[in-house]
């Protein structure tokens, strides 16, 4: 437990406290830097760039663009559906591309996000009824397009986002109810066929919300990951979203439980969205932030714990002001890591504890 960390490293002897703290000894933590020290291959961030305010607000790029803080950036929403193919078969890579320059210019990988979703869809596809055949050859050619565009520039690609409901079926979506679960199957069979027409390695994800700790939709998520084996469809590894509430998140338990669980599939996990969000008002007390800051804690921990099949950690934005929250859930926020103002959190010295076991608190 974060809380009690500082007590269990008294006990430790003299050399071992030497040693892990000298793993802290950034002023303050340099997130990335611990992480990838500590056997990770990022800490990473969600950026909305380019066509918002974060794209000119210095501040803001100064943290995002330092690769000690951020080894990897995912774009919140420039690769998706509406953005890259808003009309029929005509692409525009121009925001994908621009967030792949900064990207790459400052060292920092990208998971690009996402192929085949029920939200964000352009109109035309929306606006009619499709047959299944129709649909499916929409579905290909907007994978190849994005997969072949972009290529070995992504680390990985959510092939598929939230295909799952609550009970552990498949939800309602203009994919799933046109061409039904193959829908699924076949994003996967698209994917694989376009990376490898790339030449490049470029991993195939499944990423999804309500699936990182163990129950139903987990198990249905596990069911996925095993049908694609056995048809012998590639898959890599499963973005755990982690959108959660302040002093509602999983025990570091249930998240080691459910990421060993995908691990033993033999496919790497992501923390792919971190967040946890004040459900009111206030958003910046003490008590609430060391809540937050445990909250914080546990999902990296459970990370760090489960050994290198948990490849990385993507917060979903670092900074409130541009945080999804507020306009998701009104009257929510103080989800990330930095305040309105950019001052760094308890929870942000909480990160620095999991990743090194070192108390990032006092360092
Ligand atoms: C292409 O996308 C960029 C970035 O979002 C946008 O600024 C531009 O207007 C788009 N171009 C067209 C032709 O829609
Ligand atoms: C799609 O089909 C349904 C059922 O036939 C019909 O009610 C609806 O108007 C159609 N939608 C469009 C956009 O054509
Ligand atoms: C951000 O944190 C600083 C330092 O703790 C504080 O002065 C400021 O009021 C905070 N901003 C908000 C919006 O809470």
């Amino acid at each position: 437990m974060y809380s009690s960390l500082l007590t269990s490293l008294l006990a430790l002897t003299t050399v071992e406290t030497a040693v892990a703290a000298s793993q802290c000894t950034a002023r303050p933590p340099f997130l990335n830097k611990l992480a990838q020290d500590n056997g990770k291959l990022w800490f990473g961030t969600a950026a909305d760039i380019p066509g918002t305010a974060e794209q000119t607000d210095t501040q803001y790029l100064k943290i995002l663009t330092n690769n000690k803080y951020f080894g990897e950036m995912t774009p919140a929403n420039m690769m998706k559906f509406m953005y890259t193919e808003p009309e029929q078969n005509v692409f525009n890579f121009t925001g994908g591309d621009y967030f792949l320059d900064l990207a790459e210019k400052n060292g920092l990988r990208v998971r690009c996000h996402n192929l085949v979703w029920n939200s964000q869809l352009s109109d035309w596809v929306t606006s009619r009824n499709w047959t299944a055949p129709e649909l499916t050859a929409v579905m290909k050619n907007h994978i190849y397009n994005l997969v072949g565009h972009f290529g070995g520039r992504c680390y990985s690609w959510d092939v598929v986002n939230e295909a799952l409901a609550g009970d552990g079926s498949f939800s309602s979506s203009i994919w799933y109810d046109t061409i039904g679960s193959e829908y699924f199957f076949l994003a996967y069979q698209f994917a694989q066929e376009a990376v490898e027409q790339t030449g490049a390695d470029i991993k195939l994800y499944y990423n999804d919300y309500g699936i990182e700790s163990p129950g139903v939709k987990t198990t249905a998520a596990y069911n996925l990951v095993k049908e694609l084996q056995s048809r012998k469809i590639k898959i890599d590894g499963v973005g755990l979203e982690s959108h959660f509430e302040v002093g509602g998140t999983p025990s570091v338990a249930a998240q080691v439980a459910a990421k060993q669980g995908y691990i033993a599939l033999g496919v790497d996990v992501v923390v792919t969205e971190l967040d946890v969000r004040f459900v009111q008002a206030p958003f910046y007390t003490a008590a609430g932030e060391a809540t937050q800051a445990q909250n914080y804690y546990d999902s990296v921990a459970s990370c760090m714990k489960v050994g290198p099949g948990c490849i990385g950690v993507t917060v979903w934005d670092f900074v409130d002001k541009y945080s999804w929250v507020p306009s998701s859930f009104p009257g929510q926020g103080g989800a990330t890591i930095y305040n309105d103002t950019f001052q760094r959190k308890p929870a942000f010295y909480a990160i620095g504890e999991a990743l090194t076991g070192a108390p990032c608190t006092v360092c």
